[in-house]
């Protein structure tokens, strides 16, 4: 199963795919998450990534499209996987349709998990993560066993630096200018799933799964 997840900044995309990957046994594959690695790691593509991101902008595609396609051609995307946060442009969208058609194959569902831009900033600002294992929580609606500390890895939680309320209302704009045209784009491509994202989590889950089956 090849599933994209769409949706704002901050509205569960990855919170879904973590559950969606568990439960279906595909990997989750987030382009931010992959940035962020590199810019712990301090590599060259995560200081190239690293300016665009603190500014709530997107990454260049010319950056972020090989990379995400060198990712699926791994031998643990042969049984498919979740996108999380690719694609986001249009330009996006359209080199992996023509990368998987060339492999004969499409994606199977885009889920929009469609939560108010009003709903969103509380939700960022009470987010913590986990910059080394990638797992997230926030401190009302899904907190630690322990304040600050993650539940898997046990490394201290942190406020991403790009969660700030000004941020997070740029990451909104660049949302609703380059990313939600996407929605029409998997629509007419037959393979749109819309979801009520301000359900709590377990109920966004259960929407989901109604639509992708129980496997
Ligand atoms: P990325 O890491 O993908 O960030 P994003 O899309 O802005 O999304 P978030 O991770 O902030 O939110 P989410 O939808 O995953 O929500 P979450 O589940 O954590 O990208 C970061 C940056 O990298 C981009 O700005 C860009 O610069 C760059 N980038 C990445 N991909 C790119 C691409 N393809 N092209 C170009 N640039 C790219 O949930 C949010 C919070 O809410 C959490 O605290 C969670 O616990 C809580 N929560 C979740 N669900 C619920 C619920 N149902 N009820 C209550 N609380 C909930
Ligand atoms: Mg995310």
């Amino acid at each position: 199963m090849k599933l994209i997840m769409l949706g704002a900044p901050g509205a569960g995309k990855g919170t879904q795919a973590k559950m969606i990957a568990k439960k279906y046994q595909i990997p989750h594959i987030s382009t931010g998450d992959i940035f962020r690695a590199n810019i712990k790691s301090q590599t060259e593509l995560g200081m190239k990534a690293k300016s665009f991101m603190d500014q709530g902008m997107l990454v260049p595609d010319e950056i972020t499209i090989g990379m995400l396609m060198d990712r699926i051609k791994e031998p643990d995307c042969a049984g498919g996987y979740v996108l999380d946060g690719f694609p986001r442009t249009i330009p996006q969208a359209e080199s992996l349709t023509k990368a998987l058609s060339d492999m004969g194959t499409a994606v199977d569902y885009a889920v929009n998990v469609d939560v108010p831009d009003d709903n969103i900033i509380g939700r960022m600002s009470g987010r913590r993560a986990c910059l080394n294992c990638g797992a997230t929580y926030h401190v009302a609606f899904n907190p630690p066993k322990t304040e600050n500390v993650c539940n898997i890895c046990g490394q201290n939680l942190v406020l991403r630096e790009d969660d700030k309320p000004e941020t997070v209302k740029k990451r909104l704009d660049v949302y609703h200018q380059q990313t939600q045209p996407l929605i029409d784009y998997y629509k007419k491509a037959g393979v749109l799933v819309e979801v009520d994202g301000t359900q709590n989590m377990e109920d966004v889950f259960k929407s989901i799964v109604k639509v992708l089956g129980a496997e």
